[in-house]
């Protein structure tokens, strides 16, 4: 007897571009909608040949049954999605995957993102705010085009900080300028910071010698995002973690960055060879 495949297909109910290769995607996914919470991944895949690629819930709206995803441009999946417009479908969207992080516990927390990491960071922003805690958040960015969900963030913290590299918006430098002056005149009992490695290393470096909690979110590589394949490991406290079923956000202050640095280009030149491929630049 045969086997059936039910292959479902995932509406792009919106897209919306923005910054320079940076796409928001409204996707309906009911199931995942209904149980998503703040700290959560989604695995897409694009089409039914494709990778399977792990992004951040950055937002969910259980009555409409969407999920919300900001994608960067980096290689050849990412660019297969940038295609895509509202309308069309995705073949895959499982989850939500990994742990939600608890952050309401906490009495005041500081948010801290970087880049791409804003996707993490606004459904903490929200939810906390809806149980009004609203976080002080810092935002950095390369420049002020690349600084994402700036009004979002405005809305849902009690005061928000922009840094950009070059200044074009809030104060010049990075984020770990503006954590290291906040944590000396303010109190906060929790720091959640998301982004490129070594973003959230540095941060880790600022909040150690004062023992203020720092959680960080690891965007180790991904395969399968069940905890068999073993690719997402991270050393944590001198135990070996899986980033999709033991975090992805574990304690920043025990995270072992070297390795994961090492980790995330284990496969760089693979990938490079596979979106010269995809866009026919090479046979
Ligand atoms: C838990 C988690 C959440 C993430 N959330 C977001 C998000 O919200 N927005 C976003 O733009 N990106 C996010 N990423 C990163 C995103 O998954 C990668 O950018 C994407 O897989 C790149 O695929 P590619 O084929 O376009 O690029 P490739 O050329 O294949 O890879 C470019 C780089 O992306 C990373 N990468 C590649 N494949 C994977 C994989 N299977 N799993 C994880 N990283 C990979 C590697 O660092 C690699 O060097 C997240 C990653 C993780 C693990
Ligand atoms: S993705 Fe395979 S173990 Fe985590």
């Amino acid at each position: 007897m045969g086997a059936y495949y039910n292959i479902a297909m995932y509406k792009i109910i919106d897209k919306r571009i923005l910054a320079d290769n940076v796409n928001e995607y409204v996707i309906e996914a009911p199931l995942a909608a209904k149980n998503a919470a703040p700290g959560q991944f989604v695995i897409l895949r694009v089409d039914e040949q494709g990778e399977r690629v792990p992004f951040t819930i950055a937002d969910y709206d259980t009555e409409k049954g969407t999920v919300t995803i900001l994608v960067q441009t980096v290689g050849a999946t990412t660019w297969q999605l940038s295609l895509k417009q509202a309308g069309d479908c995705v073949a895959d969207f499982v989850g939500p995957l990994g742990n939600p992080t608890d952050l309401s516990r906490y009495g005041k927390v500081l948010l801290v993102g970087g880049g791409i990491g804003g996707a993490v960071i606004h459904p903490q922003a929200k939810l906390l705010h809806s149980l009004g805690k609203a976080p002080d958040v810092v935002l950095g960015a390369r420049t002020k085009e690349l600084l994402l969900y700036i009004d979002e963030m405005r809305r849902y913290s009690s005061e928000l900080f922009a840094m950009t590299d070059d200044g074009s918006y809030g104060g010049k430098g990075f984020v770990t300028d503006k954590v290291a002056e906040l944590i000396e005149s303010r109190v906060y009992d929790a720091v959640l910071a998301v982004g490129p490695l070594p973003m959230m290393q540095a941060v880790c470096e600022v909040t150690r010698p004062v023992g203020l909690k720092t959680i960080v979110s690891m965007n180790s590589v991904m395969v399968d995002g069940t905890g068999m394949c073993g690719c997402c490991r991270v050393t944590v406290g001198g135990e070996r973690k899986y980033a999709c079923v033991d975090g992805p956000e574990f304690d920043g202050h025990k995270v072992d960055f070297a390795e994961a640095g090492l980790r995330q280009g284990f496969y760089r030149e693979q990938e490079k060879e596979h979106y010269c491929r995809i866009r026919g630049e090479v046979k």
